[in-house]
């Protein structure tokens, strides 16, 4: 490390969407704040989140009611005490997004609040009809940039988490991808908030970055995945050919589209729930009528005037693929969109690791258990973003704060990055994707899962990434990749999810967490 520049920090933050930044704004009432960030700041899964924000605001809901349901789409898997949390911090949090400057759809001055699956209530808060995401991480980018304590930094890609002897997380070590130089950042605490890992499959809603660069780092600095078998399939993505998957909010079925198959039935009118049931049921309905046929969803029922007042985004951008969905079906096809494990954390955000914390899908601190209830991700984010601030300053007041000092470095050797002229194998993402989505997606079952074990541990110690992005994020993507595989295999019955054709049925005796670290073994 004698040739990087160093950096201190009160707070070291790694990501920049819902998570991250609620979390740096937080943060920077007590500390001097860095935000690291991949790419460009608005560049994270938030900007995309189409349906809204679920909140108990609404005169006939409550947080109680909010409980229950994030409960039963949870599977039985759930922390309870991380539920509550979420539920009663929820309303207040979210009111001071809207004091920031986020502007919610109302309707006669009211806040306007939308359906989705598996909620008794209308709970969901929208943003200009389908652009929740853009607008809150619009309100956040303007707020951390006009705050003096934070600074944003970047192209600056997480290469690894740094220790001290004593195991505690003092800061990271990041690649300046605008220098090519390597950079640490020293903190008091650490704050992992990047994303999730849809990059893992060849069907995705997420955008390129989602590569679970943060849930790696972790990983290899030793701390604790969590449930990392539970990865939400939603159930509407577009699906034309050479199309990307282009998120179809589930809030279009909320408000009455319907799911037709190739006979043009509604195959899921006898399933409780109908088209609301939870995503993985309606994703699993999907996956089933497809092996017949193609399937589509049917806008029309919503009402030909609506659709384009309440989702222009979705109603254009089909447009521009040459639909219109006010007079012909859309076909549509489920796709990776929501990582429900990841790092463990408790109800406070505290990783395994001294000074680390996690928030938003890269932390899985048992809100979603083991299917999130659709659109809980936002508010997740702020929740456990100001619980996260709330312990570190407890915590830095109980110790007096000081700055790690750079001599205290430790790394472990194995993690270094390569010298150059190393034989490199041939290895695409692609191939990674493919292998994901045919044994480790929808529906797993024990010998797909073994042989997409093998061929990724085979794949990971014969690559060896050079100081090039897309490398490292296919190292990551292995490491996830393999992290999410073997947490499947383990999980011998069906839940939320995680569903096995070899065991199909859910295993109400053994209610347990997967929980996996490196050079452990054993998922246990
Ligand atoms: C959607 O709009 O359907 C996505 C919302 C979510 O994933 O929570």
């Amino acid at each position: 490390f004698e040739e990087c520049r160093i950096y201190s920090t009160g707070v070291l933050v790694l990501g920049s969407g819902i998570a991250g930044l609620y979390t740096a704004l937080k943060a920077s009432e007590y500390f001097e704040v860095t935000v690291l960030t991949k790419k460009g700041i608005p560049e994270s899964n938030t900007k995309h989140a189409q349906g809204g924000i679920a909140v108990a605001l609404d005169q006939e809901d409550s947080p109680s009611l909010h409980y229950e349901d994030t409960l039963y789409a949870g599977a039985g898997l759930c922390e309870s005490d991380s539920v509550r949390a979420l539920v009663e911090d929820g309303p207040l949090r979210v009111e001071e997004l809207i004091r920031m400057g986020a502007h919610f759809d109302r309707k006669n001055g009211k806040l306007a609040f939308t359906q989705e699956a598996a909620h008794s209530r209308r709970r969901v808060l929208h943003a200009n009809g389908d652009a929740t995401g853009e607008e809150i991480e619009r309100t956040l980018i303007a707020q951390a940039l006009g705050e003096e304590r934070i600074l944003v930094k970047e192209e600056q890609f997480l290469l690894d988490l740094l220790k001290n002897s004593k195991g505690e997380v003092i800061g990271a070590l990041s690649l300046n991808e605008l220098t090519h130089e390597l950079e640490i950042y020293l903190a008091q605490a650490v704050v992992l908030a990047t994303g999730g890992l849809g990059q893992l499959y060849c069907y995705t809603t997420n955008p390129e970055v989602a590569t679970g660069d943060g849930i790696a780092a972790a990983y290899r600095a030793g701390a604790q995945l969590m449930d990392m078998e539970f990865v939400q399939f939603h159930p509407t993505a577009l699906f034309i050919p050479g199309a990307p998957r282009f998120l179809i909010s589930e809030a279009v079925r909320g408000e009455g589209a319907q799911l037709l198959n190739a006979q043009g039935e509604r195959f899921m009118q006898d399933v409780p729930g109908k088209e609301l049931a939870p995503r993985d049921v309606v994703a699993r309905g999907i996956w089933r009528e497809q092996a017949k046929g193609e399937v589509t969803l049917d806008f029309r029922p919503i009402g030909v005037a609506k659709v384009p007042r309440r989702f222009p985004m979705i109603y254009q951008t089909c447009l521009d693929y040459g639909i219109n969905v006010l007079e012909e079906r859309l076909p549509v096809a489920p796709a990776a969109h929501y990582m429900m494990g990841g790092v463990r954390t408790d109800e406070r955000g505290r990783t395994s690791l001294p000074n680390l914390y996690a928030n938003g899908e890269c932390a899985c601190n048992g809100v979603h258990g083991a299917n999130r209830l659709a659109s809980n991700s936002l508010l997740d984010g702020l929740v456990f973003g100001g619980r996260i601030v709330e312990d570190i300053v407890n915590t830095a007041r109980a110790k007096g704060s000081s700055n790690p000092q750079p001599r205290d470095i430790y790394a472990e050797k194995d993690e270094k990055l390569p010298e150059a002229g190393q034989e490199q194998i041939p290895l695409k993402r692609e191939e990674l994707q493919e292998l994901m989505w045919e044994y480790v997606g929808i529906i797993r079952e024990e010998e797909g899962l073994k042989k997409a074990i093998k061929l990724i541990r085979s794949w990971d110690s014969a690559f060896i990434p050079e100081k090039e992005i897309p490398q490292l994020e296919l190292k990551n993507l292995l490491t996830a990749g393999y992290c999410v595989a073997r947490a499947a295999l383990a999980r011998e019955e069906s839940r939320g999810g995680h569903y096995r054709s070899d065991y199909p049925e859910i295993n109400t005796r053994d209610l347990k967490h997967s929980i996996q670290a490196r050079g452990t073994g054993d998922v246990c």
